[in-house]
């Protein structure tokens, strides 16, 4: 090692959606593993975006956000959640959710803090930890149902613990967490007197009866909690980046510290019409949310004519499936000789765990994607060699 190395960065694996894009290039295949839609947004989004430009919204953005796009979030916090959180104070704009997590991070966790993660955890919670010095703790989230165990939770809780990091709706499993273990959660923040970091973006793809509870809505963890979500998964423009954080005074001062001197502020024109279309949620999500249904329903049933046995998710655009038993040797294994024989790029989920050994039994499918694609990509699968 050189002198000039970080050791932090030793060890830093390359993100497996470069790793599985790069072979889907190669092998031609249908890439049913990266977890962004392949179709565009709304036309009027776009339209909004132009106007903006045009109108001469082109300099440099307020550090925070402007303040049309923090008054948007806030409504439509109040709106959905019930939740009272003012423009000034509480909301910052991020560069995407990616940008929302590591100024978080950076800004609670120091060298030797403990962070406690549910496994399968988003990539970004795992590294951002380890790139701030923190040490990730992990919590299964086991199948068939992905839920977890509240003494193995409870267990992991030291005088260390700075942070724990929920996503819900969850990527990759589905899952989404009820209001028992979101109370359990609290309850154990607020004895042991850590911050809770809460993913949430995708807080508007929930099928069935499925709700998506914040938990900055369960009593007393509105002040403790730091809610991330992010405007590119519920317009389906991830490449806009706009993202943001929302939490206390106290919090939000920290957050814009790290967002002040590294992004500094967020790309202008995009934010003014991501403000306008928070604000025609009523009117956008009934069409949004019947689409990703009918894409969950698709995957769904079709894999359920394979040997690849679907777990059903309550959210999100991903769906876990079983791989058959004795066929491979992991998921690894399997996700490699997929997109060589059959020209279908998935993701092996081995790679989100620290701890269990059960992600070696499934792979992540993403269904944010065209109809043909989906249909495509099942066929590919069927015609195993
Ligand atoms: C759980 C989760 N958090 C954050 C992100 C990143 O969001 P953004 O594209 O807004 O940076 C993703 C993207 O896939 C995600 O799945």
């Amino acid at each position: 090692m050189n002198h000039y190395e970080n050791k932090l960065l030793n060890n830093m694996p390359d993100s497996i959606f470069s790793v599985m894009s790069k072979l889907a290039l190669k092998h031609d295949a249908v890439n049913l593993g990266q977890g962004f839609p392949d179709f565009d947004g709304p036309l009027w989004l776009m339209e909004e975006a132009f106007a903006a430009m045009k109108s001469g919204k082109n300099q440099y953005a307020p550090s925070p956000g402007i303040l049309s796009l923090r008054r948007a979030v806030c409504d439509y916090h109040k709106k959905f959640y019930d939740l009272d959180w003012n423009p000034d104070d509480n909301v910052t704009i991020t560069a995407g959710a990616t940008e929302a997590i590591y100024s978080t991070i950076k800004a609670f966790v120091s060298p030797g803090d403990e962070v406690i993660m549910f496994e399968p955890f988003y990539d970004a919670h795992q590294l951002d930890t380890i790139l701030c010095g923190g040490i990730p703790k992990y919590v299964t989230l086991s199948k068939p149902d992905f839920s977890f165990d509240f003494n193995e939770l409870e267990a992991l809780v030291s005088d260390k613990t700075k942070l724990l990091i929920i996503n819900s709706p969850h990527n990759p499993t589905g899952k989404v967490y009820s209001l028992e273990e979101l109370e359990f959660i609290a309850k154990l923040a607020i004895k042991h007197d850590f911050l809770v970091m809460s993913d949430e973006v995708y807080e508007f793809i929930t099928f069935d009866d499925a709700r998506h509870i914040p938990i900055a809505t369960v009593p007393c963890m509105a002040d403790r909690t730091i809610t991330i979500s992010s405007a590119g998964k519920t317009f389906s423009m991830t490449g806009w980046k706009i993202g943001f954080t929302i939490a206390s005074k106290t919090l939000t001062e920290s957050i814009r510290k790290i967002h002040q001197w590294t992004v500094f502020a967020v790309n202008t024109p995009a934010q003014h019409a991501v403000a306008t279309a928070f604000g025609r949620l009523d009117d956008y999500l009934p069409d949004f949310q019947a689409m990703y249904l009918k894409k969950r329903d698709l995957i769904n049933d079709l894999l359920i004519k394979t040997d690849f046995k679907p777990h059903k998710p309550a959210g999100s655009y991903f769906l876990m499936a079983d791989i058959p038993a004795n066929k491979y040797q992991d998921d690894m294994d399997c996700a490699m000789k997929l997109v060589e024989n059959n020209k279908l790029a998935i993701i092996p989920p081995s790679v989100f765990y620290g701890k269990s050994e059960e992600g070696k039994t499934i792979l992540r499918f993403c269904f944010a994607k065209n109809d043909e694609t989906i249909k495509k990509g099942i066929e590919n699968l069927m015609n195993l060699v």
